[in-house]
């Protein structure tokens, strides 16, 4: 792995070569041509290193499920941010936990402001391959350093807030005090993020979680899950604001490379083993 990259923030490594691996595929769900880009001139220098999460990247062989279902995700955020901005043309986006991820190049309508946050380690990598504009806006700092709403608060808004494969990673009292400030900052605003099923961060299933994570796809011991919620609409019992608008799971997907794995999606532990849920804060 790239020095200075914490355990958490590797992931994004993943989630960038699912995106390239896929767009390369036949028939691909996603077409991601920057993830191609980045990840052609990272492995000039993963290719150098022993470590195993490097190897599979560098060689493509990350879990074939894992790769379609993150891109079937980040197909998904891409339609809700779409959606917000035909209702909302002066839309403003923040992409919490952006990682290496280019959705303003999938989503531009040539009028959006965007802003793309995560940890400065990432942004400082992410800067070598995007060009902050007047509308695209990098933010380097960790999300619960809650400095970073002064300058999008120079926004009119509307604002969509997004966090596609962050919250899980925060404690659950972090999750809530974020959520709760953008609420008390940005009134109005929509927040789609995806969450955990509490029940898995539960011994034994949490060692199953771990085990998937840290040996299949050979992330440290510190990217590991450690909040989530029971019911899509649990936040709605943290302040009287916040309105539950809708849910999806990977399994809502019509997408045919989930293949057999569809006919869980009755199972509600495994269709909302890990979900996306869209609120409104009032
Ligand atoms: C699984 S990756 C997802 C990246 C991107 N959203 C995607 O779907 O491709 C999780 C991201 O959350 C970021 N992250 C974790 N904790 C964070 C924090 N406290 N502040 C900002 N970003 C954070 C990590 O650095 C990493 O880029």
């Amino acid at each position: 792995m790239l020095r200075g990259v914490s355990d958490v923030a590797a992931t994004s490594f993943v989630t960038l070569y699912c995106h390239a691996i896929e767009s390369r595929s036949d028939n691909p769900v996603l077409s991601d041509p920057k993830s191609v880009e980045i990840t052609t001139q990272l492995n000039k220098t993963l290719s150098l290193s022993g470590h195993p999460l490097d190897r599979a990247l560098v060689s493509g062989t990350l879990d074939k499920r894992l790769v379609v279902h993150i891109a079937i995700r980040a197909k998904k955020y891409d339609d809700y941010a779409r959606d917000f901005l035909q209702r909302f043309p002066d839309g403003v986006v923040v992409n919490i936990g952006c990682g290496l991820d280019s959705r303003f190049l999938r989503i531009d309508d040539g009028r959006v402001v965007y802003y793309d946050l995560d940890l400065p380690e990432i942004i400082e990598i992410k800067k070598a391959f995007f060009n902050e504009t007047e509308r695209y806006h990098l933010l380097a700092s960790s999300v619960l350093d809650f400095d970073w709403m002064v300058p999008v608060l120079r926004h009119k808004g509307p604002f969509l807030f997004m966090a596609e494969g962050v919250f899980m990673y925060l404690d659950g009292k972090d999750v809530q005090s974020l959520v709760l400030k953008i609420q008390e900052k940005f009134p109005g605003s929509e927040l789609v993020c995806e969450v955990v099923n509490s029940v898995w961060l539960r011994y034994p299933l949490k060692k199953l979680l771990d085990y998937k994570i840290q040996r299949q796809v050979h992330l440290g011991k510190d990217a590991t899950f450690r909040s989530g919620i029971h019911d899509g609409r649990e936040m709605e019992q943290w302040h009287t604001g916040i309105q539950f608008l809708d849910e999806w799971s990977y399994f809502d997907s019509e997408e045919e490379k989930l293949g057999w794995f569809k006919v869980l999606s009755h199972i509600e532990l495994i269709r909302k083993t890990q979900w996306t849920v869209h609120y409104r804060l009032n």
